[in-house]
């Protein structure tokens, strides 16, 4: 069975609660729910994981590129500031598609700038929580 990895930085946690006007009312659990069921689907498994911590984030950026499975990967804020995880992307050869629930060009200057990007095979941002399940489809074309 096929897998993709699904990687959320710091504060996603938050989601439902945080800021609903920029990101909307749907918990992390939903997000995962509902992609769950969209990959399920599809044949694909999910391995849905958060995390606050940069260096988590870059070991399990490591563990999909091993595994050979491919991420969906919202960072959160550490994708404007992140070095750390633009390099384990690169080291570790992984295949990701960065996300974001708004659309951070359309934000604060210090949005505007990803460290992700560069690395990332494409973004999709600024479609809520459909910019993961946009996502999935993108990684998964004809399942
Ligand atoms: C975000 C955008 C980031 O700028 C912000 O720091 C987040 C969420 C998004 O999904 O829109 O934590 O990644």
């Amino acid at each position: 069975m096929k897998t993709v990895y699904v990687l959320n930085g710091p504060n996603l946690n938050l989601l439902g609660t945080r800021e609903p006007a920029t990101y909307g009312s749907q918990t992390l659990a939903d997000i995962e729910a509902s992609l769950r069921q969209q990959a399920a689907a599809m044949g694909v498994e999910v391995v849905f994981r958060q995390s606050n911590m940069e260096g988590e984030l870059v070991t399990w950026i490591q563990e999909a590129g091993e595994a050979g499975a491919p991420v969906i990967l919202n960072a959160g804020a550490y994708t404007h500031t992140s070095i750390a995880l633009h390099d384990a992307i690169r080291g570790a050869k992984a295949d990701v598609v960065e996300v974001h629930l708004s659309n951070t060009h359309a934000r604060e200057d210090f949005r505007h700038h990803s460290f992700i990007s560069p690395v990332a095979r494409g973004v999709i941002l600024g479609f809520g929580a459909r910019s993961y399940a946009l996502a999935l489809h993108a990684l998964f074309p004809s399942q």
